[in-house]
């Protein structure tokens, strides 16, 4: 195999800025799916879902042919004629929920194709995708993208991106992914900047006969063949009847097939160093298979398992949104379980374990990697297994540190300890970053100041941009914060975040009581400083929700044993004595006595019939991002 005619890239953008779009083009002109084969726009996208949405959800890639028709002899065959180049495109998601699934895929590439969209300029998640690549050593093609729009900038963007990230504008190719425009190149840009794969090691060369290693980037399941590894050999080669170790994990594994994506699954004899390909596996469970592991096999020279370092980059994802899902319908529980169970196959970073609500039964706690990732878990279960659930407001994870230094990893209020066993309480933390025109820099300061972020940082992209960086509590951008950023700046306003850890904070427990009786499912962990306003907020909410009785109800907010909002609801006074006109007073007051009796005895047992449009009301989480 020669190496020199590899390139490995990936595509990094900010949401929307059009890399699907970009990619069906690189597709279709490399001629690896006929123009009439593409049945679809966003031909990588294979998601219904991620159809519908218009959002890349899982990472894809594809091989792709390309013969090099540049000027530059050093990139064409020795007698000038044009040389034929393989082209790895992996395809990541642009929101911040799948960040994590970006940063691998960068591990696997040489160069990374940056795309602004010329209408838009840089955002939030443009610069930290940038970061990471250069982090990663990666090459960078950039791209200004949508120059068939009228409102496309296209000399003032490229001058934002020369300014911020450093890259001279006259190598920044102005394209149109819709229309194809300039897109040829590109092709010759990503061959004569991208560089080939290199061996791991200064000085050595790589060859099939080497130990093998190889870097597991995604892996899916796939309901014919099992678990797939989606995978960059770095080292060594691989194929099919091979039997490899996953080092991290530590099991051994069977190779049924290898093969590359194009980008349909099309089978090979042997994956090669520096290729990009897929290992089927005879493993059931995605679990065995994690990104970040290196697939290992000792080569000719008979290198020791004990000897052999395991590639960077392993990382076990961990969820930092929690919510529970309940079914509408008692009955169908089991469905839910199995669904769960399904999906879990295909999302490892899914997480959940069943949960008993004494409101709402049975039902599984959830861990996402996001507001976006729950939806669209939610979304996937309704849809595609026909659920009503009821899916509880996000909440976060918290350390609970108790007197002795034991740690507790909390993920629901319901496992919440006794509060005196208690030494202090963690919230995870974000370093936010907010990009923006200057003119709301105010607002947003006061936005985030008000969610208890302290501002750290301000820098000015060009004199009208900015960008500012928070150290925020997670848990104050989990619910409507993105949805406030973007009505307070008109919705020029992007964000990104990255978790920096978990810091020390004034939280507290606080339960909503109706009747005197403390409702489960609406329990949440907040801070001291937000307890009664929140409390305020759901108790009202629930005044409005719970019909009126003959009886007063009351509804509180608690922390421990104070009361920090109070809400009734007064009853009805059933008109006992409308029938009886004029005549026996003693005959009135009896009767009116037995109902005040009675209303005592609902008080005491509180006996409270809430609606569960109630329930639904204030523990849906809210829509939108
Ligand atoms: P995610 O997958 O959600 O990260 O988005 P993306 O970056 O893949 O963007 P996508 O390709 O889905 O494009 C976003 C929108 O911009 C779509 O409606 C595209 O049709 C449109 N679009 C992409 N490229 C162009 C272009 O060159 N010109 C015009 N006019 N529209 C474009």
């Amino acid at each position: 195999m020669d190496l020199s005619r590899i390139r490995n890239f990936c595509i990094i953008a900010h949401i929307d800025h059009g890399k699907s779009t970009l990619a069906d083009r690189l597709i279709e002109m490399t001629g690896t799916i006929q123009k009439r084969d593409m049945k679809h726009a966003q031909i990588l996208d294979q998601m219904d879902l991620e159809q519908e949405r218009g959002i890349t959800i899982k990472l894809a890639q594809v091989r792709m042919e390309y013969e090099y028709d540049g000027d530059d002899p050093k990139f064409r065959n020795p007698d000038g004629t044009k040389k034929k180049y393989i082209l790895n495109l992996i395809d990541t998601p642009g929101h911040v929920d799948f960040s994590y699934e970006v940063s691998r895929s960068l591990a696997a590439v040489e160069g990374a194709v940056l795309i602004v969209d010329a209408t838009q300029g840089i955002e939030a998640q443009t610069l930290s995708h940038t970061y990471t690549a250069l982090n990663h050593n990666l090459e960078l093609v950039p791209v200004l993208n949508k120059i068939d729009l009228p409102m496309a900038e296209v000399e003032q963007r490229a001058q934002e991106i020369e300014t911020s990230i450093g890259i001279p504008k006259e190598e920044i190719i102005s394209v149109s992914a819709k229309f194809g425009t300039n897109v040829e190149v590109l092709l010759r840009r990503i061959v004569e900047k991208v560089p080939p794969p290199k061996a791991e090691l200064e000085g050595t060369s790589l060859s099939d006969e080497g130990e093998l290693k190889a870097l597991i980037f995604d892996s899916i399941y796939d309901s014919y063949r099992g678990v797939v590894a989606y995978v960059r050999i770095i080292n060594g080669s691989v194929k099919r009847g091979d039997k490899v170790f996953l080092l991290n994990t530590g099991k051994e594994v069977e190779v049924f097939e290898v093969g590359y994506f194009k980008p349909k699954y099309l089978s090979a004899e042997i994956l090669h160093p520096g290729e990009i390909g897929y290992i089927v596996t005879d493993l059931r469970e995605l679990s065995y298979v994690r990104v970040g592991d290196t697939v290992w096999k000792a080569g000719n020279s008979g290198v020791e398992m004990e000897k052999t370092k395991p590639l960077p980059g392993y990382n076990v994802v961990k969820p930092y949104v929690f919510a529970s899902i309940f079914c509408s319908e008692g009955n169908e529980y089991n469905t839910l379980r199995d669904a769960l169970e399904k999906l879990k196959l295909n999302d490892s970073s899914l997480s959940y374990e069943p949960e008993h609500s004494n409101a709402l039964g049975s039902g599984y706690r959830c861990g996402f990697l996001g507001l976006l990732h729950l939806d669209i878990v939610q979304e996937r279960l309704e849809r595609e297994y026909g659920l009503d659930l009821v899916v509880t407001a996000p909440s976060t994870s918290y350390i609970v540190v108790q007197h002795g230094g034991a740690e507790l990893f909390l993920s629901t209020p319901s496992a919440y300890p006794d509060p005196s066993t208690i030494e202090y309480i963690k919230e995870p933390y974000v370093m936010l970053e907010i990009l923006t025109p200057k003119l709301y820099v105010g607002p947003i300061i006061e936005l985030c100041t008000l969610k208890r972020g302290v501002n750290t940082d301000m820098q000015y992209l060009d004199e009208n941009r900015v960008i500012l960086k928070f150290d925020m509590p997670f848990p104050s951008i989990v619910t409507d914060f993105y949805d406030k950023l973007k009505s307070i700046s008109s919705g020029y306003a992007s964000m990104n975040y990255e978790f920096v850890g978990f810091k020390e904070s004034d939280l507290v427990k606080l339960d909503m009581l109706i009747g005197g009786k403390s409702i489960d499912a609406f329990s949440a962990i907040v801070h001291r400083s937000e307890a009664s306003h929140i409390g305020r907020d759901v108790a009202l909410k629930l005044k409005k929700l719970i019909p009126r009785t003959n009886f007063e109800i009351i509804i509180q907010a608690a922390i421990g044993g104070k009361i920090v909002a109070r809400e009734s609801i007064s009853p009805y006074r059933k008109d006992v004595i409308a029938k009886l006109y004029g005549g026996d007073r003693s005959r009135k007051d009896k009767l009116l006595d037995k109902q005040k009796k009675g209303k005592k005895r609902m008080k005491m047992v509180g006996n409270v019939n809430i609606p569960q449009e109630a329930f639904l009301a204030v523990l849906k989480k809210d829509d939108g991002k």
